[in-house]
């Protein structure tokens, strides 16, 4: 059979793979050319031909892995995407053959359960009340959707709050004096979000910070009077749970009290730290976070997911389920179906079953070992940030809160892009670079298991041969 035979040939040459990779053979990244790719990987000949199977195919996937990104090697530290756990790989496959386009309950039912029970396990560790199973309807419960990313899913989310505060927009188009008030640190997402609802860039207003760029709220009423001085109404404030380019969390309990005295939506933006309500050294960061409206959770962040899974999830389901529509959602309640159709509540019509790959990476172990890797990053985080400052001509940014670590050898903003690119060029360590507190700093985002302190030792020694302190 075709499939098996195919099937075998990938797990065989994947499992090479991931054991080359974990055990560090091979480079972490390299970048050919596209052009020189394209032509080794034969695409063209092969779209035009076919025949890519058995030895062919085998031949192909071999050039594939030789050039693609090694995110279970060790030395790979650069961006937020999970090392997928192995289980939750072979979810992807699963959902990719059976392709149950799950947003309607009959095109996916044992995908859809999944989800809905994993939405559920969500809203729990948020301190929102779950979902009940259906056929019960819903009565006074948190919602939430898989989205295919953080990105549609802080948009949801912002639609969520859209329909709150003006419920006419969704037939009569955007008032023109809503604003939304966020972190200048918060994910550029954030501002699409903004832009793809007409709101306009002027729209988007920042919030009072630190010197660390983390929310201040005790700034934030003088900010709310200027805004009503202005005739503008705030349509959301936006916090960050972490924020993407150092890993810092906001004040939530503080700035969910001001929101509810002065009756604002809170979305607070986890994508990234959301994973830190799993592990009991963590959860304290996220203190408050039930006090808000409407939150984002990557699962293939932190959770050890394939691309992509995100949970947007609100404390009142009713404000979800209006967000697309302004009348639909409780008609579809009343519907008589041994289901749920998530349709209603994402801007996919079409769906994976995001939800199997985010259940395989948790219950291959169990949720706990799951908060054990999440606190264990952040520990190492902070470990290598103590191992870093002890190089003397490096300097660490801020203790880290999370598993993100941004750093700097002495030197201008353009010697760490410089450093960056050279270690690209030799492909033996992966990291980022990033803007915090108006400077460029180079980021390490501990995101894969096997990765150690030794592994962090031969990064900063690579460094150091490349600008001499
Ligand atoms: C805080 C935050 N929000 C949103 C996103 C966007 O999520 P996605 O890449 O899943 O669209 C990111 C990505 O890094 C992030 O760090």
């Amino acid at each position: 059979m075709r499939f098996a035979t195919d099937a075998r040939i990938a797990v065989d040459a994947l499992a090479d793979y991931l054991r080359d990779s974990e055990n560090r053979i091979g480079k972490v990244i390299q970048q050919p050319p596209l052009r020189d790719l394209a032509e080794a990987l034969e695409l063209e000949p092969l779209i035009r031909q076919g025949g890519l199977t058995g030895e062919a195919f085998r031949a192909f996937l071999e050039r594939y892995l030789a050039v693609s990104t090694r995110l279970h090697h060790p030395a790979c530290m650069a961006h937020q995407v999970a090392v997928p756990h192995p289980l939750a790989a072979v979810g992807s496959l699963i959902d990719g053959l059976t392709n149950n386009a799950m947003n309607i309950y009959e095109m996916g039912p044992a995908a859809s359960a999944i989800e809905f029970v994993l939405i559920n396990w969500m809203l729990g560790k948020v301190g929102w009340t779950p979902q009940p199973l259906p056929p019960a309807g819903p009565g006074a419960c948190g919602g939430g959707v898989l989205t295919h990313g953080g990105s549609l899913a802080n948009l949801t989310a912002l639609m969520a709050a859209r329909g709150r505060v003006d419920p006419e927009a969704w037939q009569a188009g955007i008032r023109r004096d809503l604003v939304v008030l966020a972190p200048e640190a918060c994910h550029y997402s954030i501002a699409r979000a903004v832009g793809i609802m007409g709101m306009g860039r002027r729209a988007l207003r920042a919030a009072p910070v630190d010197a660390d760029e983390r929310l201040v709220p005790d700034r934030l009423p003088g900010v709310l009077r200027q805004l009503r001085e202005e005739g503008a109404t705030v349509m959301a404030v936006v916090a960050n749970g972490c924020s993407t380019a150092a890993g810092l969390y906001d004040p939530l309990r503080e700035t969910a009290a001001c929101c509810r005295e002065h009756a604002l939506w809170l979305h607070v933006d986890a994508a990234h730290g959301g994973s830190a309500l799993l592990a009991d050294g963590l959860r304290h960061h996220l203190d408050g976070l039930d006090l808000a409206d409407s939150m984002v959770w990557d699962a293939h962040k932190m959770l050890r997911t394939p691309t992509v899974c995100a949970a947007v999830l609100v404390r009142d389901h009713a404000d979800l389920d209006r967000a697309f529509q302004q009348e639909a959602s409780y008609l579809f309640h009343d519907k008589d179906q041994p289901g749920f159709d998530f349709i209603q509540r994402t801007v996919e019509c079409t769906k994976a079953g995001l939800g199997l790959r985010l259940f395989l990476a948790i219950a291959s172990e169990g949720e706990a070992a799951l908060g054990r890797f999440i606190e264990g990053q952040a520990a190492f985080a902070r470990s290598v940030a103590a191992l870093i400052r002890l190089r003397p001509g490096f300097e660490v940014a801020v203790e880290p809160e999370s598993n993100i670590v941004c750093f700097r050898v002495q030197g201008s903003d353009e010697l760490q892009l410089e450093l960056r690119r050279r270690l690209l060029e030799t492909g033996r360590h992966y990291i980022t670079t990033t803007e915090f507190r108006g400077r460029r700093w180079l980021r390490i985002t501990a995101m894969n298991p096997g990765t150690t302190l030794e592994d962090v030792e031969r990064l900063l020694d690579e460094l150091r041969t490349y600008c001499p302190l």
